[in-house]
């Protein structure tokens, strides 16, 4: 596969060396990438057009992915990505991701990245991308379109997903931990955009009451999982613990306990 000029991306925490190289991206393989790779391959048989193709593995071993035109919106998260449209956006699109990977039958061997997940212990139902934050969505002309960054990736059910995208999204944060597009909403105002994302997603009654009690466990969970990460793994993750990740999951915590009855009037 031919290389040409090498950019470096920098757009995540946690994968050093990723690249792009012409129309394509490059990335360290890791033992969790051959169950990446089937899951692409998936929704590539199944036509569906919010990810990248898996290519191949280069000469220097890494995966090759096709690069998808456009922006990830993260740091700071920009004004059009902030917009109930571009929410909206979101959620049809994880809506999309979730009805394309729902047919998908994952080996029973395949190597996921289960090690301190923030699942919670509802029976899986599908593949999750369980990472849907403004660096992993590619925007083109104000749309969300794509989804990149499979890491995470896992059997996990929809509602879970959903959760895991609305963190970012809604925010589910404290107001001082939020990007500063989101720093003014208050309790009501997230409690509407959690509305629109439901709305948008279709997701059914049951789940929606769900909303709330999933997103507290997760909070603590994903405590648990990023300390034990850091702990364990090192890299990016601990550079995100000494970065002030652990306060932040703590400060959000109490945020959703005080804001409980407001969001809760909203999702009703
Ligand atoms: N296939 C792709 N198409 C477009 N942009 C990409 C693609 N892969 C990565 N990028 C860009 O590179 C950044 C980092 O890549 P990512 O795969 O998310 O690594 P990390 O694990 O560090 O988050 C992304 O936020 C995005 O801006
Ligand atoms: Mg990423």
């Amino acid at each position: 596969m031919e290389q040409g000029h090498e950019v470096v991306l920098t757009g995540g925490d946690v994968t050093e060396g990723v690249v792009r190289a012409g129309d394509t991206v490059r990335r360290p393989l890791r033992a969790h990438s051959p169950a990446v790779h089937g899951l692409l391959g998936h929704l590539e048989r199944v036509g569906f057009e919010g990810a990248p193709r898996f290519l191949g593995i280069d000469e220097l071993g890494r995966e090759v992915l096709t690069w998808m035109p456009g922006e990830t919106p993260g740091r700071p998260m920009r004004e059009y990505a902030a917009t109930e449209e571009a929410l909206r956006g979101v959620a049809r699109l994880l809506r999309r991701f979730h009805d394309a990977v729902s047919m998908y039958e994952a080996p029973p061997d395949a190597p996921w990245d289960v090690a301190f997940t923030t699942n919670v212990d509802d029976p899986p139902e599908l593949i999750g991308h369980c990472d849907v934050t403004p660096d992993n969505v590619v925007f083109r002309d104000g749309v969300p379109y794509g989804l990149i960054d499979f890491d995470l990736a896992r059997p996990t059910t929809r509602l879970f997903d959903v959760v895991n995208t609305l963190r970012t999204w809604a925010p589910l944060a404290d107001p001082a931990d939020r990007d500063e597009v989101f720093a003014r909403l208050d309790a009501d105002a997230v409690g509407r955009r959690i509305r629109r994302f439901c709305d948008a997603y279709g997701l059914g009654r049951e789940e929606r009451r769900r909303v709330l009690p999933v997103a507290r466990l997760r909070f603590e969970r994903s405590y648990l999982a990023m300390r034990a990460r850091a702990e364990r793994l090192g890299g990016g993750w601990e550079r995100m613990w000494r970065g002030g990740i652990g306060v932040r999951i703590r400060r959000g915590q109490d945020w959703l306990e005080q804001s409980w009855d407001v969001l809760d009037a909203r999702l009703g």
